[in-house]
């Protein structure tokens, strides 16, 4: 009998169904008898918040899904998994959720920033290098979501119909690289897809834990699991634990004979297997290399710069030493690090682009566009713990007039959930004395679900009873609505406030979140705008940066246009019309039409870089560093040209049809001969390249690459196949490999590019297939750019 056998004859049912159905929000199950213990498991694909929501407990915020795809470094990768595996370590995480490796089928889908490409190689490559990276440290990576949840319009109750082939060589093939490179543990989905929820869904039998010969634990999304017979089906634990519809129902269902035994066995059997696999069954976790805040910052910056995509630039960048430089942009100052949704993690150390620039180049800021009218989390250097007398807010748990506890804590937004007294209280309470620092009308209110109260200096300025939407709970959680009150006050006016909660259970929320807003006095929009213009006017250089809100982009909801919110794109055309050296700067995670792009000197897409954003950012401008970055999803001009966009599932059948088959992304743009913004691949750096001598053997292509630029670069060689004459339906050509190259100027390196035998195969009612005869190779820097071709049988 293995080891494994052996201790699973040790439980009995009861013990058995308590170990596949959690234990806590964010906690797997444990068995003392055996020795297994409770495993903890984080969010998320870019940072690992711990199992609690706690800013006492920060965590490195790393560069979002986009922007790690950006990079197409798989060494990069395998340092950003050793940070990774730190971090959960130093949590005590035994797993982190992710990465998310669903496809940018729209580019309106929410989880766009989350996810890495349209391309499902590149998806595959980075998955692979991430999760190989993380688990050699002993820390479960969970790629997620399996499979099909490209969009988030309905993502419970979608149900996505794709014929086998669309499915195989593209949603599923990212999956299927991840279990080639040895994943642990896979997340399914909350959609359906071809009629069953993906929970219980034959996907998980074949080809994932059949062909696949995944051995790992199947985890369901949060929630996902929505029935009790359906354990006999392959999701392996039900999230978040105690799972109510599995546990006690679970072991009466088994008792019944609906749901199999040897189903719960094979179940607990991978779930002991995982233990062992992460040091949780009479063992020790391994311990990754450890990491300080400052070789963390140092590999965060180093990671978003290689990310940034110069996407245009007419020699201004990079930036020659300049007198006054115009900076503006309300992202400038508060930009966002990471999406929202449960990629979320409280970074401990943010730098923003105004903080990052100042440091080096003589920047002059206003931020030219109010970017909405939501307040912010009332910040430290505004508020003292009335208890404590330092920076901070005082909370205090209650039930009725009973204090359970108080907590000093350092953070204007809390989530309040994971803590006993958390769950036992009827009732928050957040208190400091805010203190402004400048003249005008303050916002001051709250934002939460629930029953909320406002105290200003003793008295009650604000009650309301705010309750769901309607909308999707984690994003209700996340984006509550706010309220407040307005004051007329003088610099250094101290107020005391309070602010209080009662959770309404009506609610049904999975958590509470609380927050003391502010808004700062700001000038008139009309009077900002024009200020910025004429600022710009009077600098050097401008640096204009934009961005995507959370309201608008984020987990939980679909994007519904590609603009920039409020007058973004208007500031950035008046600034280019009185400074023709503009600089705009894209702090968005997936695409926005940008209608000024051909009149500004330089384009620079940032996407959701991690916490050291302002840094990496001044780094890029100055030449510091090369921005690395190339394409990972195609930059249309405008949204009605996109070929594959709607996300919106059917009102009455729920179901969302891929009918465009295998051609989505820069596919789809090749079939439509439509030409986008920007194309898949494409990104300058500071030097100039020049291929030559493409030779192949075998599977083996090389190249001849020559920095013919003045300084050292990296330069990202991409491979690309296609068919002539083909008797089977094929993308004009579509991505097989990639590799990257370093070269110093004037210097002359060779790239070796390893074409998988994948990508000549198709799939067939009979499985994997080779159409006999040749294909072309294409060698170049992006799917446009490919002067190279060669034939290859
Ligand atoms: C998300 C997952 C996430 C989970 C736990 C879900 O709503 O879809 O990606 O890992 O919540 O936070």
């Amino acid at each position: 009998m293995s080891e494994i056998d052996d201790l699973l004859a040790k439980l009995d049912l009861e013990a058995k169904v308590r170990l596949v159905s959690g234990s806590g929000v964010f906690r797997f199950a444990g068995d003392a008898s055996i020795g297994l213990d409770e495993m903890p498991v984080s969010d998320g694909p870019s940072g690992v918040r711990g199992e609690l929501w706690d800013e006492r407990d920060p965590s490195v915020s790393l560069p979002s899904g986009t922007a790690l795809a950006a990079t197409w470094d798989r060494e990069l990768l395998a340092e950003i998994g050793a940070l990774i595996a730190a971090e959960a370590r130093r949590k005590n995480v035994y797993a982190v959720l992710g990465p998310t490796i669903n496809l940018h089928r729209s580019p309106l889908g929410g989880r766009h920033f989350e996810c890495f490409s349209e391309d499902p190689v590149l998806t595959g490559e980075i998955a692979a290098a991430y999760v190989s990276a993380v688990q050699a440290h002993g820390v479960s990576a969970c790629p997620k979501h399996y499979v099909a949840n490209d969009s988030e319009t309905e993502r419970f109750t979608t149900d996505v119909i794709a014929d086998d082939r669309t499915l195989r060589e593209l949603y599923l093939y990212p999956f299927e690289r991840s279990v080639r490179a040895g994943a642990w543990m896979i997340m399914d989905a909350y959609n359906s897809v071809n009629g069953t929820t993906m929970t219980e869904n034959a996907l998980l039998d074949e080809p994932l834990k059949g062909e696949w010969n995944f051995d790992g634990v199947v985890v369901s999304d949060w929630t996902a699991v929505r029935s009790t017979d359906g354990a006999a089906k392959g999701t392996d634990i039900a999230m978040p634990g105690p799972w109510e519809l599995w546990g006690a129902p679970l072991v009466e269902a088994v008792r019944k004979g609906e749901v199999p035994e040897a189903a719960i066995d094979e179940k607990v059997r991978r779930i002991l297997r995982f233990a062992i696999r992460v040091g949780a069954l009479n063992g020790t976790p391994l311990q990754p290399p450890v990491f300080t805040d400052e070789s963390a910052q140092a590999l965060v910056r180093a990671a978003a710069a290689k990310a940034m995509v110069l996407a245009a630039n007419d020699g201004t960048l990079p930036l020659d030493k300049p007198a006054r430089v115009a900076l503006l942009g309300a992202a400038a100052a508060e930009p966002r690090f990471m999406g929202g949704g449960s990629a979320t993690v409280i970074p401990g150390h943010t730098t923003s682009p105004l903080d990052g620039l100042s440091a080096v180049l003589p920047v002059e800021y206003t931020p030219g566009v109010h970017l909405n009218d939501h307040m912010i989390p009332v910040p430290l250097d505004l508020v003292t713990d009335p208890e404590t007398g330092t920076p901070g807010l005082s909370l205090r748990y209650l039930d009725g007039d009973k204090i359970l506890d108080t907590e000093h804590r350092t953070a204007g937004g809390l989530m309040l959930f994971g803590n006993p007294n958390a769950m036992a209280a009827k009732s928050f309470e957040l208190r400091g004395k805010l203190r402004v620092d400048s003249a005008g009308e303050w916002r001051i209110g709250f934002a939460g679900v629930g029953a909320l109260r406002l105290e200003i200096d003793g008295e009650t300025v604000l009650t309301d009873t705010v309750m769901p939407d309607g909308t999707d709970p984690v994003e209700m959680l996340l984006n509550p609505p706010q309220r407040f009150v307005t004051r007329e006050l003088a610099e250094g006016d101290e107020l005391e406030v309070l602010v209080e909660l009662a959770p309404v259970p009506a609610a049904g929320l999975p958590a509470l979140g609380l927050t003391f807003a502010v808004g700062r006095p700001r000038r008139a929009a009309d009077a900002e705008f024009a200020a910025a213009v004429e600022l710009a006017r009077t600098c050097e250089v401008a640096v204009v940066v934009v961005g995507t809100t959370e309201q608008i982009e984020s987990e939980g909801f679909d994007r519904k246009d590609l603009r920039l919110p409020g007058r973004q794109d208007e500031l950035v055309a008046a600034v280019a019309a009185v400074n023709p050296r503009t600089i705009v700067v894209v702090n968005s995670g997936a695409p926005v039409e940008m209608p000024w792009r051909d009149d500004v000197a330089a384009v620079l897409l940032s996407w959701f870089p991690g916490q050291e954003f302002g840094s990496a950012l001044a780094d890029v401008l100055t030449g510091a560093a090369e921005p690395g970055g190339r394409l990972p999803t195609t930059w249309p001009k405008v949204m009605a040209d996109v070929p594959v966009l709607d996300t919106a599932p059917d009102a009455t059948d729920h179901s969302l049809r891929y009918d465009e088959g295998i051609h989505i992304g820069y596919r789809a743009w090749l079939k439509s001969g439509v030409a986008p913004a920007y194309p898949f691949g494409h990104g300058l750096g500071y030097t100039n390249w020049e291929l030559s001598d493409l030779s192949v053997s075998g599977r083996t292509a090389t190249v001849t690459v020559r920095n013919t630029g003045a300084r050292r670069g990296r330069q990202v060689v991409q491979a690309y196949l296609s068919r002539e004459d083909s008797a089977v339906d094929r993308p004009v050509r579509w991505l097989s490999a990639f590799a990257a190259v370093e070269a110093d100027a004037g210097e002359t390196v060779t790239a070796t590019v390893e074409l998988p035998r994948r990508s000549f195969e198709h799939w067939t009612a009979k499985g994997w297939a080779v159409e006999p005869g040749a294909f072309t190779l294409h060698v170049g820097t992006s799917v446009v750019d490919l002067p190279l071709t060669a034939d290859i049988s």
